[in-house]
């Protein structure tokens, strides 16, 4: 064939992407093993019932059209609504664009905010794709390790210490994937307050905001934030609908209405009666509250089945879907760890470093299983510790 693109071929150099072990794991739970899946952030649970009736429904009314581009009005209504409780700020639909999913909020976000060239900083453990992300806009990057021992807190120098002339934007995510970390409001602070002095954009990646336990804080909310602060959302985890494809970009009007263009020249709307029934899902919260819940009795109840292992220290987990642990003690390889455990113990998880350095000699559990799933697999990870520490001694 001719030669592709480098823009194409260098989004994801090299091959490697670190779900290495999570793939292998697939395959021998389809090979028959009874493996215990704990390496992947999508939900144990069908989409709710409501939603999947709104849906058939719109498509039994004939909604099989093109939308307008930037999302049918009353979603882009509805999801204005939920940005004003997400992130405290009265938003209008003018600020809102819709997506076919946070990653393509996230993919939109990054295109309108740095050219070729830029520079953006990203805070460290960060979702898989972003690299790729600013891979694809030719912009660079530089990523900003947070600690393990401060539960992940982003810091003012470290961020300070990374900014360049060029750079344009900071990426940051709370709660956090893959560490489950919330930022704290001083941490939040000091990044708004570097992104006001040297004039940046701030992309806040907040598809986790029910799972972080109530009181979400929005960088959007704090001054002069909200004209410089675009925020990535998603049903996909509120909602219990990842397989849908839906998801939106708060911003600045003017911004949103640049945005248009890009929506003309990639997806060109969205799926008329996937609209419909979010639409519907958004403004009756269906699922929100008890996919919250779940999470919440999910984290409590592995947390305390933990509880005692000082080898296995737990680092952030205030929220989202996951919960990270420090497994230095046992053996500082983390890719090493998930594939001892995975032969040893039947557990997929993922090794930290597929996260960037920052996670390094951790491993990321997604509370994806049901609770005596997941009481089993504690007792596994325990287990395999102890016999690890054994046959190193
Ligand atoms: C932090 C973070 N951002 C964005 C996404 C993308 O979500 P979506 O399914 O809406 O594309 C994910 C998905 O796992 C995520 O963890």
């Amino acid at each position: 064939m001719p030669r592709p693109s480098s823009r194409i071929a260098g989004i994801v150099p090299g091959g490697k992407d670190g779900w290495e072990v999570h793939f292998e794991a697939w395959q021998r739970r389809l090979a028959g093993q009874p493996i215990i899946m704990l390496s992947v952030g999508d939900h144990d649970f069908d989409t709710p019932g409501e939603t999947v009736e709104a849906c058939v429904e719109a498509l039994r009314a004939g909604h099989h059209h093109y939308t307008q581009l930037p999302g049918l009005p009353a979603l882009r209504a509805a999801m204005a609504k939920v940005s004003s409780r997400s992130t405290g700020v009265p938003t209008t639909a003018d600020e809102i664009i819709a997506a076919p999913g946070g990653q393509a909020a996230l993919y939109a976000a990054v295109q309108a905010t740095l050219d070729a060239g830029d520079h953006a900083i990203v805070v460290a453990p960060y979702y898989a794709t972003y690299p790729g992300t600013f891979r694809a806009a030719g912009a660079e990057f530089t990523v900003v390790e947070t600690r393990a021992e401060t539960g992940f807190q982003p810091d003012g120098p470290s961020i300070l210490a990374a900014l360049r002339p060029n750079t344009r934007a900071i990426l940051i995510n709370t709660p956090n994937n893959p560490t489950g970390a919330i930022y704290s409001r001083r941490s939040i602070e000091v990044i708004a307050e570097i992104c006001r002095e040297h004039d940046l954009w701030l992309l806040s990646d907040e598809v986790y905001w029910t799972l972080g336990g109530g009181g979400h804080l929005s960088p959007r909310a704090l001054p002069g934030m909200a004209e410089r602060t675009l925020v990535i959302n998603s049903m996909s985890k509120s909602h219990g609908m990842t397989g849908w494809r839906i998801g939106w970009l708060t911003g600045p009007a003017e911004m949103i209405t640049l945005l248009i263009s890009l929506n003309l020249v990639t997806t060109y709307g969205l799926t008329d009666f996937v609209s419909r029934a979010a639409i519907e899902a958004l403004e009756n919260d269906y699922g929100v509250e008890q996919i919250a819940a779940l999470y919440t009795a999910r984290r409590d109840s592995f947390l305390a089945a933990l509880s005692g292992m000082n080898d296995l220290i737990v680092r952030g987990s205030q929220g989202g879907m996951y919960v990270m642990l420090d497994v230095r003690a046992v053996e500082p390889d983390d890719e090493r760890f998930a594939w001892t455990l995975l032969d040893a113990e039947s557990v997929a998880v993922m090794p930290g470093s597929s996260f960037g350095e920052a996670a390094a000699g951790h491993i990321r559990i997604a509370l994806t299983q049901p609770e005596s799933v997941l009481a089993d697999a504690a007792q596994r990870l325990r287990r395999f510790a102890s016999a690890y520490r054994r046959k190193a001694a």
